[in-house]
């Protein structure tokens, strides 16, 4: 097998051409993974939550501060200069990232959650009135789903779900007729559910709601770091994501706008920045996309987030999406031998999201359990209560993957979950 490894500034050292992936050598790139917890060496399967950050990221986030930290767009000198560079560069890859048109279609915002937020703020409340519909499914999250809730009671617009129809995740295709309704004005939906790990047709769905004139949001917290995501061919009208789900620091994610719709919007946060006069009386406004960023930014996340999408593209998120699925369907494989079982989530196709329960055996005492062998899993709603309940539970442990993880780190979470349903059954 060749092994050209990558040596660019940044690049993970495990990227082999021709391979699939070295794992073990991209390992080495997270100084985190290489722990003992609680007596164990530690297996980290907790990446929907949260992803662990290479030493590009970490070396890029010390060298703006030590070298080069400044506020942005304000002052005249080397160091501002610098800063605000950083920051735009920052923006110029996240645009890359999305193959958005241009720069101005990137708003820097705190991750997909304020993302949300600020589409639902603003094209919501300027757009939406009584009578009209938000389509959403019941495989939101809270985050693209309270923000929507909070719309429709000031605005007087309806939410309706697409149903899940059961364990497998699948949707009620025949609700999709939805989108043939002139009352839908928006569809907000996950590209990649949290909890079943279903991906979902984006471009389709997309493609069916533009014919309507709907607005689309795309949820791609769950989806950006691993699928190829490009707003172009998914042709959503928004679309956000959080940094640190893949590979980046907390508090800086995106929202991706088209041009034309960010331009004809409210803005929503005044301070600083978003404006480009003020009297005492009004103000006018910066043009996009400053105009929905008030205060001083995120300067060193986008700066850390830059040099997270040059590692993750360095490795190739189709190669992470095949990585991702073949250890998610090895883990189904495995976990579903064990007897009572119940494993949510479709059978083939899904993303590196595994969730499952067992009905005499609470999600917790058994995330608690596998946390002392050293498993880190997620145990509870997953932000995603309302799912929960149309599915008849109150809770699920979860196995969530990445490009660092491996088949004996599925070993360890199937014998740590067959000695947990031992101990529990006294
Ligand atoms: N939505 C994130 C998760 O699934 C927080 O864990």
């Amino acid at each position: 097998m060749s092994s050209v490894m990558v040596h660019a500034q940044g690049a993970p050292s495990g990227v082999q051409e021709g391979a699939w992936l070295d794992v073990a050598a991209l390992r080495a790139d997270f100084p985190i993974l290489d722990q003992r917890v609680n007596g164990w060496p530690l297996v980290y399967l907790d990446n929907a939550a949260t992803t662990q950050k290479p030493e590009s990221v970490l070396a890029a986030l010390a060298g703006f501060y030590r070298a080069d930290n400044a506020n942005v767009h304000r002052g005249a000198h080397t160091l501002s200069q610098r800063a605000t560079d950083a920051y735009e560069g920052a923006r110029e890859r996240v645009a890359r990232f999305l193959n958005a048109r241009s720069a101005e279609e990137v708003v820097f915002t705190r991750g997909t959650t304020e993302a949300i937020n600020l589409v639902a703020q603003t094209w919501g409340l300027s757009r939406l009135q009584t009578g009209d519909v938000i389509l959403l499914t019941e495989m939101e999250h809270h985050s693209n789903l309270v923000p929507w809730q909070l719309v429709a009671e000031r605005t007087g617009a309806r939410l309706v779900y697409l149903p899940v129809t059961g364990d497998d995740g699948a949707l009620d295709e025949v609700h999709l007729g939805w989108l043939e309704d002139p009352r839908v004005r928006l569809f907000a939906f996950t590209h990649v559910s949290n909890t079943l790990g279903v991906i979902n047709p984006a471009a389709d769905w997309c493609a069916r709601a533009r014919r309507r004139g709907i607005v689309t949001v795309v949820d791609a917290a769950q989806s950006a770091g691993h699928l190829p995501v490009d707003v172009q061919s998914i042709g959503c009208d928004f679309l956000a994501f959080s940094g640190h789900k893949l590979c980046g620091p907390t508090g800086i994610g995106a929202l991706y706008g088209r041009g034309e719709l960010l331009e004809a919007l409210p803005p929503w946060q005044g301070g600083g920045d978003m404006i480009s006069h003020v009297e005492f009386e009004s103000s006018e406004w910066n043009v996009i996309p400053q105009k929905f960023e008030a205060g001083t930014p995120h300067i060193a996340g986008a700066v850390g987030l830059h040099a997270a999408l040059d590692y993750v593209d360095r490795i190739g998120r189709d190669r992470i999406a095949r990585h991702d699925r073949a250890l998610a369907e090895h883990a189904c494989e495995a976990l579903g031998r064990l007897a009572g079982i119940r494993l949510l989530g479709p059978a083939t196709g899904r993303s590196g999201v595994v969730s499952f329960l067992f009905p005499d055996l609470h999600a917790h005492d058994l995330v608690t359990f596998l946390d002392q062998r050293g498993v880190a899993l997620r145990g509870g709603h997953h932000c995603n209560q309302p799912l929960m309940r149309k599915l008849g539970v109150t809770s699920t442990a979860r196995a969530s993957f990445y490009f660092y993880n491996t088949p004996a780190e599925i070993q360890r979470l199937v014998d740590g979950v067959r000695e947990a349903r031992r101990f529990f059954a006294g």
